[in-house]
């Protein structure tokens, strides 16, 4: 009931963000494939930090890689074989939660790197704004995010070396460009969770396996698109695999009201259920 309350609520908010953000010129990377995920919208924005001030603290430090802002979690027991390349959603790898979720992968047994596209000028800067400003918010992210993550990348691979195993997990904003690495040799595995800017194009093109995380409430990847996304997956033989949690929504994998138990454990779930996808293929 709470979670349907609030549902309506922001629904009935939504609207006029969600159709200007509909703007196709930000939409994808293809301008014919169809559209499979849309825009980041006021689902992606309007979300509660369940942060208590018990919570966990984070423990990961700020570096740069390539001159660009990285949330680092290393964890010195390990050896650097497994790295995992995380591309955060619009509050930035540098958001509490993010973070959190962050170590969570480290503790499974990752070296985390987490790229800041945005530079310090996340979206909790842009809350409350005109509709204006968080759109070309969102469009310089895009055009920062294409500009530096092949560099960044390429930064990353002379830290840990052509024999570490690189794989890539995208929330939201971070989604096509996990997807994208999908479709190259720069990582072994690729995860997407609550994607946003997602076309068809991004499904056919994979070439390396692939792990959608899913909200059962999601405008920006409602349950019909993703019913056709399943479908180009299986029709193009593609390994994958595929979890939906009901009662979730869209953001549930990176931030969870810790009194509702059903959040918290699709949270973790997806963690847990990503890291290993990793592990399967990180040998
Ligand atoms: C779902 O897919 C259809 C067909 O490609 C597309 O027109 C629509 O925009 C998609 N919806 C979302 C929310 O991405
Ligand atoms: C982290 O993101 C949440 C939304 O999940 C936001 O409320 C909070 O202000 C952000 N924290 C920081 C430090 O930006």
């Amino acid at each position: 009931m709470h979670i349907r309350l609030l549902l309506t609520i922001s629904l009935t908010l939504a609207s006029p963000l969600t159709q200007i953000l509909a703007h196709p010129s930000f939409a994808t990377h293809s301008k014919t494939s169809p559209l499979i995920a849309t825009e980041v919208d006021k689902d992606c924005l309007n979300k509660h930090n369940y942060l208590s001030p018990d919570a966990a603290t984070p423990r990961g430090k700020k570096i740069f890689i390539a001159d660009v802002p990285t949330y680092f979690r290393l964890d010195a027991e390990r050896p650097p074989t497994k790295v995992l390349l995380f591309l955060s959603d619009v509050y930035s790898p540098f958001n509490d939660s993010n973070q959190l979720v962050q170590d969570g992968f480290a503790d499974a047994g990752f070296h985390v790197l987490g790229i800041d596209y945005f530079y310090g000028d996340s979206v909790s800067n842009y809350i409350g704004r005109p509709q204006e400003e968080i759109l070309a918010w969102i469009e310089q992210g895009r055009r920062q995010a294409d500009e530096a993550l092949p560099r960044w990348l390429k930064g990353v691979k002379q830290i840990y070396g052509p024999n570490a195993k690189y794989s890539t997990v995208g929330y939201c904003f971070g989604a096509p460009y996990s997807m994208d690495l999908g479709a190259t040799n720069e990582v072994v595995a690729n995860a997407i969770a609550h994607p946003a800017f997602l076309t068809e194009d991004h499904f056919t093109q994979l070439t390396k396996p692939v792990f959608l995380s899913c909200a059962e409430y999601d405008r920006t990847f409602p349950p019909g698109n993703l019913t056709r996304a399943a479908d180009i997956l299986r029709e193009t033989e593609k390994s994958y695999h595929i979890q939906i949690f009901s009662g979730t929504e869209h953001g549930f994998a990176t931030r969870a009201d810790p009194a509702d138990s059903n959040a918290v454990w699709a949270k973790d779930e997806s963690l847990r259920s990503i890291a290993e996808w990793f592990d399967r293929f990180s040998k």
